[in-house]
């Protein structure tokens, strides 16, 4: 079957990491969606750098409805921003019959209910899973993952920059000033960041998430919108000798009489997962009445992360619009006659770093045997932890942490080790995990 066809309207940080994962992954996503998804057609005013970015791989316009005119393309990707021409592309290509998938909070948290009627009228789809936590597939989750659930609240961190700016001035003692321009400086922030910390842009993902999660219109003009210019180093540090973290959350709230909708700086228990949500990371927390409480956490922000979002929405559409009903979503993911045998490893082949404890005599050579065994299998010493052995005992604790190795290699030396007269209790052996 042959391609679909997409046309990316803007090809600035997440165009060209759309381009890129869909070059790089093309196989694999052809297996998922039963046929190929090529980008044929991009539109930038900068046509330079988008050919710079596309090379000979598609034709480029400095016009966006010569996109939309194009009865070649089947999906338009919006990746413009903003209410203002957006909003009319969106619109006009809606009115074209096309599908459309767009990054846009600020359109859809504004003009959503337009945008989305003028879709159901035309029967297309409008998706929009890089509109909100760019990576975290929340969106999928709050409307396909939970859907059996009557959702309590969501509590999100949903806007890096600001993120990073609390965690800076958390662990360096910083005012918001000099942060800001750090955050600037390593492009976390705009030149004009007013979107980010006054809240707005997380307000715009809130309201995007309070429509899936309770079947309410998008109405940001009603969210409570406060950012964090205001907030002092003072009061980070108070928070903190009292056992909770500044976060700037994005709440949306099933309250008997209505829905919370407000963003706004938060102290949160330290101990919470998402109150250890640092740097520029985001994070989101659904309660539901049948699976209790679940947290999503990725990158919220970047040219592929985004586009991670972006080529989701592109495979479900092309999946919708070529497969028969009964086969829409294929139950392993990949189509039938896409599955491959990559093997699963052998335990003796998976690799990974140990942590080891090892009950031996108290005596000269012992630590030196222990670590020629690791050495003689080429496994190598991240630390070694020995434990002062008690008054009147003649045995200690020896802790090993290795680096990465294979188990099987790890098994042949854990069994010369045993054998030593002086490990003198089973080897504990467990493994760890970076999770880097
Ligand atoms: N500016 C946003 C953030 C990313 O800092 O998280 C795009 O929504």
């Amino acid at each position: 079957m042959k391609a679909i066809k997409v046309g990316l309207l803007g090809i600035g940080t997440v165009g060209s990491g759309t381009f890129h994962v869909l070059s790089r992954n093309q196989a694999e996503i052809r297996g998922r969606a039963g046929r190929g998804i090529e980008i044929a057609m991009v539109a930038d005013l900068d046509t330079a750098r988008a050919k710079s970015i596309v090379g000979d791989a598609c034709e480029v316009v400095d016009d966006a409805r010569k996109v939309i005119a194009n009865p070649e393309i089947d999906i338009v990707v919006e990746l413009i921003g903003g209410y203002g021409v957006a909003k009319s592309l969106v619109l006009e290509a809606i009115a074209a019959g096309k599908h459309v998938v767009t990054a846009n909070k600020a359109l859809l948290a504004v003009h959503g209910t337009e945008i989305f009627a003028a879709a159901h009228a035309k029967g297309v789809i409008v998706a929009f899973e890089a509109a909100v936590a760019g990576g975290i597939p929340i969106i999928k989750a709050l409307r396909e993952g939970l859907t059996a659930n009557r959702i309590e609240w969501i509590a999100g961190i949903i806007n890096g920059t600001t993120n990073f700016i609390l965690s800076e001035m958390r662990s360096k003692g910083l005012d918001f000033g000099t942060v800001l321009k750090e955050a600037q400086r390593l492009g976390y922030a705009e030149a004009d960041p007013s979107f980010d910390i006054e809240g707005i842009d997380a307000a715009h993902k809130a309201t995007i998430m309070s429509a899936i999660a309770f079947g309410i219109p998008v109405q940001f003009e009603k969210a409570h919108v406060e950012g964090i210019t205001a907030l002092q180093a003072a009061d980070i540090k108070y928070a903190e000798q009292l056992g909770y973290r500044i976060k700037l959350l994005g709440i949306a709230r099933r309250r008997e009489q209505g829905v919370e909708l407000r963003v706004h700086p938060t102290l949160i228990p330290a101990q919470r997962l998402i109150a250890n949500v640092e740097g520029a990371m985001n994070a989101v927390v659904v309660q539901a009445d049948a699976v209790g409480t679940t947290l999503y956490y990725g990158k919220g922000a970047g040219a592929e992360p985004t586009a991670s979002a972006v080529v989701a929405d592109l495979v479900d559409i092309t999946r919708l619009a070529t497969a028969d009903p009964d086969h829409r979503v294929p139950h392993l993911a990949f189509q039938p006659d896409a599955m491959n045998d990559t093997p699963i490893l052998p335990m003796a082949e998976v690799q990974t770093s140990f942590y080891l404890r090892l009950r031996v005599a108290d005596q000269a050579g012992v630590l030196s045997r222990v670590t020629t065994i690791l050495a003689e299998h080429d496994i190598s010493i991240d630390a070694v932890l020995q434990r002062e052995a008690a008054e009147g005992e003649n045995q200690t604790d020896l802790i090993i942490l290795t680096h990465e190795t294979a188990e099987g290699r790890m098994n042949k030396a854990l069994a010369q080790m045993q054998a030593l007269p002086t490990v003198l209790a089973p080897i504990v052996r467990l493994r760890k995990e970076e999770l880097a």
